[in-house]
């Protein structure tokens, strides 16, 4: 029977780019859309950005931009980062939304009808200077337990108690440094307790309708069995949100409207496509809704989420599918190690399907942390995915092509092999289905050795010294194609990428999972060309390099090297004393006149050298396309080093008056962006610009 299946993953607050803490969860997702849309079934895959609350509009602020740009630009870079990663949304949205606003009107009003919504004043710190009532992480002071300097306003990390920032000795505003005072405000709160019956009926089903991992489940029953308290779901102005119809200077919560944002992308995705919102979202609702989840949110997936779903009669989830958190080589992401490595910092150096596979094969169906020990990685990557994947197709392709003219046998050599691969298909299924990425993996890189094993034993190169040899040779090389081709199948949701070029290989249709069950006869395929490469450590250490601590990296950069980003402006300026005829404008703006004078240009970095006698410069050989090549000297030096560079492409300003230097002529200027007396970050265009392409 097909299923109609609505997948939804935690948004991410739109407030810095996606790590690769995020991308666990992320990844789980896909990998079963991906799975089960290959079984058939009929999936809608929806996430969006979580745009609202205190932290973004404080960020919005500090950039000096509108928190509506802030987010939009967010919102670009999470999109790219998705898409390289091939998490493939049907719609991905924003909670900042006239779709989630309504929604969350909607739900509010339901439930406010049911007299699930209360108002009590509260008291709460305020700062008097920036006119802001203070979230608890915006007040600092000492521990009222241990006197520890310099403690949030809800728990100290020295002694780890926790307590109310009433509390806090010497309190002051994180925002502006005042000492902030105690206020009266009214709030509104959602009365969870009035859910206590439907929250244990719910929470009970059993078996195949289980609501979440078992352990996810137990822990929800102990808040439960502790008592559900009301939960605060407004705010005060300023807020960045939406503000509650029939209030002034109230908004809802961020934590309100953001589960809504998954109603809002769905309806977004049903304007479309011309979907029934209502089949897939009223009370009674035929359909599935799985949501992925990290395991800091299981509160409100699994307690408020599914109380406001019922109490505005809607349907309610089906599943909760909880993921553990990521550490690096270890220990927590820490950005001060260095391993707290973002996604694009990753793509940037290695294959997006290698850190899919990398953790699917860790991904067990329960809630435990997973570990990417960067060693491990590589190793596994070389030895599963090329040594034994992709090793048996380039083991047998070679013979197809050259002594069958591309053509596939019309008999396996092998049926057995073949009906052993088939019978895999249902437990696999099964290990998807629940999650088990890692026990599939695992059976399937068992199969793929008992593949290699097979190839090993035949030794086909063996047989094709010998002409009377030939017809076994093609029946064995197709019985290895149909083994490669099985696997694939069963890869292909952790895999899209690899997937896609073995499809191209093998000249098929996007495979379907059932078609592990009839081998592929009599059929030409195209040449073979390599399909994974290994992991290169330098790849891996380039990684690295990006997430550079910057206290370390502004320990070796003293102050004052390498701003070039900043000489830009200046290259103008003087142009402008040049020309006379500049309209140089009086209002403290450029005109675009003046601007279009910087002639910026996309660089391939052909060469990258240290300089004899210079602690801060390398020497670079750039390749400007039809510009031919220029050599540039960058006070790069402590961020970079040279063989990392090679290849990359960059930004370089092409009409640069050349300098003569000590070393030699500088024909121009690559451009990096730095903090005050901070380390340089090279720019890199997206993938696509080649060398020679204006910038403007
Ligand atoms: N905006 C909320 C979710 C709202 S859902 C209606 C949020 N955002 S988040 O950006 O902090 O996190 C997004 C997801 O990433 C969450 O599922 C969270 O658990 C997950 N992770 C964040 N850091 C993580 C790790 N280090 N490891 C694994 N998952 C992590 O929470
Ligand atoms: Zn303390």
């Amino acid at each position: 029977m097909t299923r109609q299946i609505l997948v939804t993953h935690a948004l991410p607050y739109a407030n810095g780019p996606l790590h690769l803490g995020h991308m666990v969860g992320y990844v789980q997702t896909d990998i079963w859309v991906r799975f089960q849309r290959m079984c058939g079934h009929e999936v809608r895959f929806v996430a969006g950005e979580d745009a609202h609350g205190t932290p973004i509009m404080l960020a919005a602020e500090k950039a000096g931009v509108s928190p509506e740009s802030f987010i939009a630009e967010i919102k670009v870079g999470h999109e790219n980062d998705f898409r390289e990663f091939s998490v493939a949304h049907d719609c991905y949205h924003s909670t900042h939304s006239p779709e989630n606003q309504r929604y969350a009107e909607l739900i509010w009003s339901r439930l406010k009808a049911r007299d699930v919504i209360a108002a009590r004043t509260i008291q709460q710190l305020y700062d008097p200077v920036r006119d802001m009532f203070l979230p608890d992480r915006y007040i600092k002071g000492e521990c009222p337990n241990c006197g520890s300097a310099d403690q949030y306003g809800d728990n100290c990390e020295v002694c780890g108690k926790a307590y109310s920032p009433t509390d806090l000795k010497n309190p002051r505003s994180v925002v502006s440094g005042a000492t902030p005072v105690m206020r009266d405000s009214e709030h509104y709160f959602f009365e969870l307790a009035k859910f206590q019956g439907f929250l244990e009926t719910w929470l009970s089903q059993g078996g195949e309708s289980e609501v979440a991992q078992p352990s996810v489940v137990a822990k929800l029953k102990e808040w439960f069995a502790a008592g559900l308290k009301d939960w605060d779901v407004s705010r005060d102005a300023p807020y960045f949100g939406f503000a509650i119809p029939g209030t002034t200077g109230k908004f809802f919560y961020v934590w309100l409207d953001a589960p809504i944002g998954y109603m809002a992308s769905f309806a977004r995705l049903c304007e479309e496509k011309g979907l029934d919102f209502g089949h897939w979202w009223n009370a009674g609702s035929t359909t599935e809704l799985h949501h992925f989840i990290g395991k800091d949110i299981v509160n409100f997936h699994g307690l408020f989420w599914p109380a406001m779903l019922q109490g505005s009669d809607h349907r309610t989830p089906t599943k909760l599918h909880v993921n553990g958190y990521l550490t690096v080589n270890g220990a927590k992401m820490s950005k001060s190690r260095g391993t707290f490595i973002k996604a694009r910092s990753y793509l940037k150096h290695l294959e997006s399907d290698y850190l899919r596979y990398y953790f699917a094969a860790k991904l067990g169906s329960g809630v435990d942390d997973l570990d990417l020990d960067l060693a491990d990685f590589k190793a596994r990557i070389d030895s599963d995915i090329v040594g034994k994947y992709v090793n048996m197709a380039s083991r047998v392709a070679g013979f197809i092509n050259s002594r069958f003219g591309g053509l596939l046998a019309d008999q396996l050599h092998d049926d057995a092999l073949f009906r052993d691969f088939a019978d895999e298909a249902d437990h696999l299924r099964d290990l998807y289905e629940h999650g088990d990425y890692a026990a599939a993996v695992r059976e399937i890189m068992l199969m793929a050795d008992d593949a290699n094993a097979e190839i090993q034993r035949l030794a086909p190169w063996t047989m094709a010294k010998d002409p009377s040899r030939e017809r076994e040779l093609h029946r064995v090389c197709t019985s290895f194609v149909n083994a490669f081709r099985q696997i694939t199948i069963y890869l292909k949701p952790v895999l899209p990428k690899l997937a896609e070029a073995a499809e191209d290989f093998l000249g098929v249709l996007p495979l379907q999972w059932g078609d592990a069950a009839e081998p592929l006869l009599s059929h030409a395929i195209n040449a073979y060309k390599p399909l994974a490469l290994r992991v290169e450590q330098k790849a891996i250490d380039a990684m690295l390099a990006e997430e550079a601590p910057p206290a370390a990296a502004a320990e070796a950069e003293k102050p004052k090297a390498a701003k070039p980003a900043k000489a830009a402006p200046a290259a103008v300026a003087n142009e402008n004393k040049g020309d006379g005829k500049s309209d140089a404008r009086s209002d403290g703006y450029l005109s675009i006149d003046d601007f279009a004078k910087v002639e910026l240009r996309i660089a391939r970095i052909e060469t990258a050298d240290h300089v004899e006698g210079a602690d801060k410069l390398l020497r670079l050989t750039l390749d400007l396309g039809d510009l031919g090549k220029r050599q540039v000297f960058a006070g790069i030096k402590s961020a970079y080093a040279p063989e990392n560079l090679v290849g990359r492409l960059t930004v370089c300003v092409a009409n640069l008056a050349p300098r003569k230097m000590k070393f030699g002529m500088s024909e121009g200027m690559v451009l990096a962006a730095s903090a005050e007396g901070g380390a340089p970050f090279l720019l890199s265009p997206d993938a696509g610009a080649q060398p020679g392409m204006r910038i403007k």
